[in-house]
């Protein structure tokens, strides 16, 4: 029996920010990774893959701010097999208190002989290269063999056993392409156990996409093989069809010990809260039939489904709501509650504010309740989010009004920015509501971005829930997302489009920093 084998433990490896962020357009900024970090660590992610720092300012800092603030989970960067890459995943991770140095080199013959253009020989030389460099810098090192899933199995087997001997403590076995199905992914996981000679010294790792919908069966059936790492993300965000769910593996572990006996550290209950975040700041909506997280994932619609869950809920619910942390909407403050209520029932929902920023969420609480009925655990979570989106913007909404309807033609937006504090103001008119006040926002502040995706969600039920709008605009091939929530859709639409706006500003000065100005 080896290493992984034998161990009755799951490591959890999340690489939202890394692979995730890989898919076009999920970027996320600096505040939203450390937010999103904080939360995987809090939920017990034994492994958090932060970026690949050389590939961008952005990722080394978001990698190396991280590693300052986690305590108990190990914060890993990506490099490829060149020492430029890992010295400087080295340097990045140097804060952390457990750090790894992720390095990946492809060993498919298509991946060598095209995108390489190496032969074996000189892969083989770079993956021993590679991890004894890495060794230099921490111990905690692993290697990935890129398109292992197409890998011919005496190569695949001889890069292992090197990479395990100059001092990989993982291995990992990606399905690049998501070309493997389950039978023979977990029969490639056993024939590494059985001729990898010193596998027994290392911890196999597996990382799954999803282009065949296949990503986390396979997982599954690599665990069932010994693969003790799952690598994944969050609502299985990634490149193209994405990664392996964080989400489904862990909740298919839980469910099914019976066929497979190992334990994951993750409370479950944290899942609806990261799957949230992690929508919301990348603009990826989860499709409500999805499994865990889907907004129908546990709604009953049959009635004789209904019937069978109320006489018992097993009949129908193989896991509960309130395991993945789906509860009732419960009614929170009312219109007259006081500051001390409103920052406890904060806190139970994870925010903790200092005293201005909790002032400010109280204002926008009063103002909220009093155009909006009920307001609900997810309506608190909407405003406090926009306040702290909202932070920092040099761009500010001051005022909107929209003319629109069956006897406005063309629809007419009336709006204020206050721009680096100077108040500016138009009028324009549009195809339609969201087109005028978009105008208005280009004819004050000109910019070249172009519009990639326009979305709105209702946070809760109702005529007067609130709309939460997702903005994404790209500006020479950098993409940001913009979040806003109102219980008007248009100001909800603009203070989106205004906050992406802002997003690049600040990307545009980590780039240039005499370019600010439009
Ligand atoms: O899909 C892949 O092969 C990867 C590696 C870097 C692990 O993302
Ligand atoms: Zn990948």
């Amino acid at each position: 029996m080896s290493k992984s084998q034998n161990d009755d433990r799951i490591v959890i490896f999340d690489t939202t920010l890394r692979d995730g962020e890989q898919s076009p357009g999920a970027s996320m900024n600096l505040d939203e990774k450390l937010r999103i970090a904080e939360i995987l660590e809090g939920m017990g992610v034994d492994v958090i893959e932060a970026g690949f720092p050389i590939t961008s300012e952005g990722d080394f800092e978001a990698v190396n701010e991280i590693a300052k603030v986690t305590k108990n989970s190990i914060v890993a960067g990506l490099s490829r097999a060149v020492h430029m890459d890992i010295e400087r995943c080295a340097e990045a991770i140097k804060p952390a208190a457990r750090g790894r140095i992720h390095t990946v080199i492809a060993t498919s013959p298509i991946h060598m002989k095209y995108k390489l253009q190496m032969e074996p020989g000189e892969v083989l030389d770079r993956v021993i290269d590679s991890v004894s460099f890495a060794r230099k810098f921490t111990d905690d090192v692993e290697w990935s063999a890129e398109d292992a899933s197409r890998t011919e199995h005496d190569f695949l087997c001889r890069c292992i056993e090197e990479a395990i001997k100059a001092g990989a403590g993982t291995v990992n076995i990606p399905d690049t392409v998501g070309y493997a199905v389950p039978e023979e992914f977990g029969a490639l996981i056993s024939m590494i156990f059985n001729r990898v000679p010193n596998i027994d010294k290392a911890v196999v790792s597996v990382h799954c996409h999803n282009d065949l919908g296949l990503a986390v069966a396979n997982t599954l059936a690599a665990v069932k093989a010994g693969a003790r790492q799952v690598e994944c993300t969050v609502n299985g965000l990634g490149e193209r069809a994405g990664n392996a769910a964080m989400e489904e593996i862990v909740m298919a572990l839980r469910t099914r010990q019976d066929l497979m006996p190992v334990i994951s550290s993750i409370k479950t209950e944290e899942i609806m809260k990261i799957s949230k975040l992690v929508s919301t700041v990348t603009g990826f909506s989860v499709q409500p039939n999805k499994a865990i997280v889907g907004a129908n994932a546990f709604a009953h619609e049959s009635g004789i489904h209904q019937d069978g869950i109320l006489k018992h809920a097993g009949t129908y619910e193989i896991m509960t709501p309130e395991s993945v942390g789906v509860t009732t909407s419960s009614l929170v403050l009312g219109k007259h509650s006081g500051r001390h209520a409103f920052k406890e029932k904060l806190i139970t929902l994870g925010y903790e504010l200092g005293d201005n920023a909790v002032e400010d969420a109280f204002k926008r609480f009063k103002d909220l309740a009093d155009k909006k009925k009920e307001i609900f655990d997810e309506d608190l979570v909407a405003l406090v989010d926009d306040e702290v989106v909202r932070a920092n913007d040099r761009i500010q909404l001051i005022s909107l009004e929209i003319l629109c309807g069956t006897r406005h033609r063309p629809p007419k937006a009336e709006l204020e920015l206050e721009i680096d504090g100077e108040t500016k103001a138009c009028k324009s008119t549009g195809d339609g509501p969201v087109d005028a006040a978009f105008n208005c926002v280009k004819d004050l502040f000109p910019h070249a971005a172009r519009l990639q995706l326009y979305q709105v969600h209702a946070v809760t039920h109702g005529t007067d829930a609130q709309a939460e709008v997702t903005v994404r605009l790209e500006e020479n091939g950098r993409t940001v997302n913009g979040q806003s929530a109102d219980t008007d859709t248009m100001v909800a639409s603009v203070k989106a489009y205004v906050n992406a706006l802002n997003k690049l500003l600040v990307k545009r000065k980590k780039i240039a920093p005499a370019a600010l100005s439009a």
